[in-house]
């Protein structure tokens, strides 16, 4: 199953992929996951995507089609890929489907996730993310059972240096301009569905997975 996880910042794309990848024991490829890992630890990569990540702009497309090639290229990805946050211009649509071609491979469902703005600002903004998982809460629509404590593993839950309001600002404007044309195109291809992302985060998983399993109405 190869999937598109579309959607602004802070529609629910990694909360949902958590849910996708494990039921469907496929890998998830987060461009911003990835991006993240390298800042952290301070390759070259991560130098070069952390002055644009930390003024929330997109890392230019050719850094970022060339590290998306490299991991569907692996193994793990033979049955199957959930991307995350990729593509995010039309220029890196079109590189997909030539990697995917090459790899006699095609996308297979676009999902995108619609969330209103204002929400999407409450949620980026009341983020915290477990420092040892990743696993993604919110102050108030997704608590820990522990304040400052991630359920899973106990980690200290933080927040993310992109997700102060000003970054948060930029993010949203960036996105907004760049995902009508990529709606555009994957609508084209008849491959696009969108989903409410409005909605509790079991429902949203309910819509997605009613997709995935080819019998939503
Ligand atoms: P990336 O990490 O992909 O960030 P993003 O797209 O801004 O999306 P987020 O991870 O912020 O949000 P999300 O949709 O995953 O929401 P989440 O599930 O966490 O990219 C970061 C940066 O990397 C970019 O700005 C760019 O610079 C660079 N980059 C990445 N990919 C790139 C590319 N392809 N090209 C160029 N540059 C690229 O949910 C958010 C919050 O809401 C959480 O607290 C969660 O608990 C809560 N929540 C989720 N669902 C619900 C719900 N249904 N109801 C209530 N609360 C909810």
């Amino acid at each position: 199953m190869n999937i598109v996880l579309m959607g602004l910042p802070g529609a629910g794309k990694g909360t949902q992929a958590d849910k996708i990848v494990e039921k469907y024991d496929i890998p998830h490829i987060s461009t911003g996951d990835m991006f993240r890992a390298a800042m952290k630890n301070g390759t070259e990569l991560g130098l070069k995507a952390k002055s644009y990540i930390d003024k929330g702009a997109l890392v230019p497309d050719e850094v970022t089609i060339g590290i998306v090639r490299e991991r569907l290229s692996q193994p793990d990805c033979n049955q199957g890929f959930l991307l995350d946050g990729f593509p995010r211009t039309t220029t890196q649509a079109e590189a997909l489907d030539g990697i995917l071609s090459d790899l006699g491979k095609k996308v297979e469902y676009v999902v995108n996730i619609e969330v209103e703005q204002e929400e999407l600002i409450k949620r980026l903004t009341g983020r915290r993310i477990c420092k040892v998982c990743g696993s993604s809460y919110h102050l108030v629509f997704n608590p820990p059972k522990e304040e400052g404590k991630c359920d899973k593993d106990g980690g200290e839950l933080y927040q993310r240096a992109d997700d102060n309001p000003e970054t948060v600002t930029n993010r949203l404007e960036v996105n907004i301009k760049q995902s009508q044309p990529l709606l555009d195109f994957y609508g084209k291809k008849n491959v696009l569905t969108n989903i409410n992302g409005q909605q509790d985060i079991n429902d949203v998983f309910a819509d997605v997975d009613a997709l995935l399993k080819g019998n939503r109405n």
